[in-house]
């Protein structure tokens, strides 16, 4: 059915402007000052966003949904984590594939896309997770890339034994990355550092979740990332940092930038909002805010606002990693280093950074739409999303930024048992969201139907 969007505001990552949009075949096809709903077919959706927002539709680029990860699975799927997604604002989404270490590259994507095709609501792509690089799996992560439209890597310098990658296989993947034209995301925490530590303080009998942080405090962080730096620096790759935490970090990403590395930087929802006391919360509630790298002193939450404001860091993820309080992070009660990482907000991402970056004065409208939206299209190559303009996919957010709510587990759409925003209270919310089109979320309910209609989107390299 063709949709008729009225009398918005809308919002890119370079414009501001009033306009009316009318989308037909999945495609944004006119925007123009004033369209007149006489002229068009009778069918035709027509939709009033006086005092709205108009924005593109939001793309997460780090998202875990399949996720066998520290002896359990996370709790969603991709129908109840798009669902979430796109209540929220949210039309895309790249998700990690995370291999096992001897599963090869072609079983894992298979893997991965068996379970969102015809599940996942919204667009989708993939990273994918390098764990294993033995000539055979170099073979087959080509035909990942050439076959299947994939154009990015993924690889974690933390995880020791589990996922982690070795130095070697690091200096080869960035020097076929740079070959294939395919950015490489990176986890980038010392893993070695991180195991010894942990070991140190279980031996001290410090077991609790409070002492996730101490076990891998910033320094770990930046020299990660620095490491990252000076591998691309050698081989020349692109790579990006995902969920930098800390000004120490940054600080290493900014130096590396300025000298020319082709360095992009991702901060995640819950480094710029929660601190480590919610770690240190007590009874086992801490467990709820374990993730890696791990929340850290307050002072650094102004780092990362800064550095997005500047564009040392350009995009906000979730990492959204859902994991049941009850029967999941609680197999940690006695060891924090069993307690699965991760803190979700794939839905709640839009409403804290208009909350608590656009209303505070932080960033500006413009900016929000780019780290939300824009950059990620443009560093993953993700054609037809990210903008406003004839020709774009119409996935397209209607925002009422005045609207105010109260994020809650009782009101989530994701299957996860807690919510780490409980009871925060946010200003702005999608009053209406289309998908290619079809509006699948409105008032904060999803309106789509059943057929999970997301598409693997194929993906052209904007590297090299
Ligand atoms: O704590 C986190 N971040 N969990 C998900 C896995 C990862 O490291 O991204
Ligand atoms: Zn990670
Ligand atoms: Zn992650």
């Amino acid at each position: 059915m063709p949709l008729l969007i009225k009398n918005g505001r809308i919002i890119t990552a370079d414009a501001d402007y009033h306009a009316d949009i009318y989308c037909s075949d999945e495609q944004i096809t006119r925007i123009e000052e004033s369209i007149d709903p006489s002229d068009l077919s009778t069918d035709t959706e027509i939709i009033d966003a006086t005092g709205m927002y108009i924005f593109p539709g939001f793309i997460d680029p780090h998202v875990h949904i399949h996720l066998p990860f520290m002896g359990t699975f996370a709790k969603d799927n991709h129908e109840s984590a798009s669902r979430a997604a796109i209540v929220g604002g949210t039309t895309t989404f790249i998700e990690m594939i995370c291999p096992a270490p001897e599963q090869m590259p072609l079983d894992a994507f298979n893997e991965w896309q068996s379970k969102a095709q015809g599940k996942s609501h919204c667009d989708y792509s993939f990273h994918l997770g390098v764990v294993r690089f033995d000539d055979l799996a170099r073979d087959q992560i080509r035909s990942v890339v050439r076959d299947h439209g994939i154009a990015s890597f993924k690889v974690f310098l933390a995880y020791k034994g589990a996922l982690d990658i070795s130095d070697e296989n690091l200096f080869d993947l960035l020097t076929l990355g740079k070959e294939l034209g395919v950015i490489t995301t990176a986890h980038c925490e010392n893993a070695t550092a991180i195991d010894a530590m942990q070991r140190r303080l279980l031996r001290e009998c410090k077991t609790g979740p409070e002492w996730h942080e101490p076990s891998r405090p910033v320094q770990v962080e930046a020299e990660g990332v620095h490491h990252l730096a000076t591998f691309a620096e050698l081989t020349g790759a692109h790579v990006y940092a995902v969920h930098t935490s800390c000004a120490a970090a940054i600080d290493v990403a900014r130096d590396a930038q300025s000298r020319g590395v082709k360095l992009w930087v991702e901060s995640v929802i819950p480094h710029f909002l929660l601190d480590h006391t919610y770690a240190e919360r007590p009874g086992f509630e801490g467990a709820k805010y374990v993730m890696s790298p791990p929340l850290r002193e307050r002072s650094n939450q102004e780092a990362l606002w800064s550095a997005l404001a500047a564009g040392v860091t350009s995009a906000v993820g979730t990492d959204h990693a859902p994991f049941d309080f009850n029967g999941q992070k609680d197999m940690g009660r006695d060891d924090f280093t069993k307690i699965p990482n991760g803190i979700p907000s794939i839905q709640e991402r839009i409403d804290l950074l208009h909350t608590h970056g656009v209303k505070t004065g932080r960033i500006d409208l413009n900016t929000l739409v780019r780290v939300a939206s824009t950059n990620a299209a443009q560093i993953f190559g993700l054609r037809g999303k990210g903008t406003i303009s004839v020709g774009a996919d119409a996935d397209i957010v209607i925002y009422d930024p005045g609207h105010t709510h109260t994020l809650s587990a009782n009101t989530h759409q994701s299957l996860v048992d807690y919510n780490g925003f409980e009871g925060w209270e946010v200003t702005g919310r999608a009053h209406s969201v289309a998908v290619r089109g079809q509006v699948m979320a409105r008032d904060g309910k999803f309106v789509g139907d059943s057929t999970g209609r997301g598409r693997l989107l194929q993906r052209q390299s904007t590297h090299f």
